[in-house]
């Protein structure tokens, strides 16, 4: 593979995180159009993503990913809807405390980041791979590294929210640097 990775984002943070992840060179889709993400899983937004993806840049090697948080206490939730969680308007902030007070009281606490990544080749192909972050819900928001719910989860075997791990132990432990480690192997980066 000697061109970039497209990954289906227009986003080029996004991008150069899963540069650093893959190891090889990815860019962001020019003009990215995003799908309509309803799909029933986070392997499904994937595949969306992706097959957009790889529509609106034909002949590259795309990727895709979706990730979220999902909650046992919730049966699951919010998973997919993470992004969107509590309603529109509100902002990462927000949405922790309002899956705080959606747990307050629960006596299990379990909770995982889940992320699934596509991949799709210039003939077709496509290769799926998943990861997951184990651990379980703060009682409070701490730490102020990260983004959207790294405050409140505290990976299984850690006593630090994922918000006050410094950025490389949190890719060694994430549900999106063991889905990329997957992937890695996969397309033999
Ligand atoms: P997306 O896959 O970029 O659409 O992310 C979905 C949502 O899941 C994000 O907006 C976050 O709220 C949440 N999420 C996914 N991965 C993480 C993570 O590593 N830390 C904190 N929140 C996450």
């Amino acid at each position: 593979m000697s061109d970039p990775i497209r990954l289906a984002t227009g986003n080029p943070g996004k991008a150069a995180e899963f540069a650093r992840l893959l190891g090889a060179p990815v860019l962001p889709i020019d003009g990215w159009d995003p799908p309509d993400e309803n799909g029933a899983s986070f392997l499904d937004n994937a595949r969306i993503k992706a097959r957009a993806g790889a529509r609106q840049c034909p002949g590259a090697w795309v990727v895709a990913d979706d990730s979220g948080l999902c909650v046992d206490a919730l049966g699951g939730a919010p998973g997919v809807l993470s992004a969107r969680y509590g309603g529109p308007g509100l902002d990462d902030a927000g949405r922790v405390q309002a899956l705080l007070t959606a747990v307050e009281g629960a006596p299990d606490r379990s909770a995982r980041f889940a992320c699934a990544l596509v991949a799709i080749t210039p003939d077709g192909t496509e290769l799926a791979t998943e990861g997951t972050l184990e651990g379980a819900l703060a009682e409070a928001p701490r730490g102020a590294n990260g983004f959207g719910y790294d405050p409140i989860l505290i990976p299984a075997g850690e006593t630090r929210t994922c918000a006050e791990l410094a950025p490389h132990e949190k890719d060694a432990i994430s549900h999106r640097g063991a889905a990329a480690r997957r992937l890695r192997e996969a397309l033999g980066l």
